[in-house]
């Protein structure tokens, strides 16, 4: 597929569907292309969320689909639930493989609210090896009208780093 130059792209991984909306609204106000990270061990709901909860803080990393090279993106916006505090286990495998991604890149969550996000991006920042441009964190059930604030200052930090490389 021929991409547009300039073109952000949204990665991210979602169980029960609050990251998947934060994603789809990160890559509408971007004009991103969006993928999903898959995975098949978490989907059955009482068992996947046991899973969900073993796997994290054992650190065993599930099997994920592939997902393109991201390089040639101007940006890239990685997304995860907050599992036990740290990103879900198929974004950490997703890092784990060091994919090859563009200067700019940033990092959203959603939790459910009772755990400070410090934890998800410090794990995150040292699988990646690098910082984030810029991080958001929303939890699942977080008021609309601040939501919206959060989403355009984060899509602002990484149009604007985006357009300050192109510009270089
Ligand atoms: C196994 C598991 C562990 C979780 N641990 C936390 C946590 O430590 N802190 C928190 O605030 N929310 C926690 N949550 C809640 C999720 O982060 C929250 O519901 C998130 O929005 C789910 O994203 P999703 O709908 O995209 O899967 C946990 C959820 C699961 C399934």
């Amino acid at each position: 597929m021929q991409k547009r130059s300039g073109t952000h792209a949204v990665v991210y991984y979602s169980r029960d569907g609050h990251t998947a909306r934060l994603a789809r609204q990160l890559a509408d106000k971007l004009d991103a292309e969006i993928f999903e990270i898959e995975t098949g061990r978490y989907r059955s709901k009482l068992l996947g969320y046991v899973r969900a909860g073993f796997d994290s803080l054992t650190g065993r990393l599930p099997k994920i689909m592939p997902i393109p090279n991201l390089k040639t993106y101007a940006s890239v916006s990685l997304g995860a639930p907050v599992w036990t505090s740290y990103p879900a286990t198929p974004m950490r495998s997703f890092l784990a493989q060091q994919p090859n991604l563009p200067p700019v890149v940033g990092m959203f969550a959603t939790c459910g609210g009772h755990s400070p996000p410090d934890k998800v991006f410090s794990m995150a920042r040292a699988l990646f090896g690098q910082p984030f441009i810029a991080t958001l964190c929303i939890p699942s059930f977080s008021d609309e009208k601040l939501t919206r604030v959060h989403i355009a200052a984060y899509c602002n930090a990484i149009a604007t780093a985006s357009g300050m490389l192109e510009a270089a």
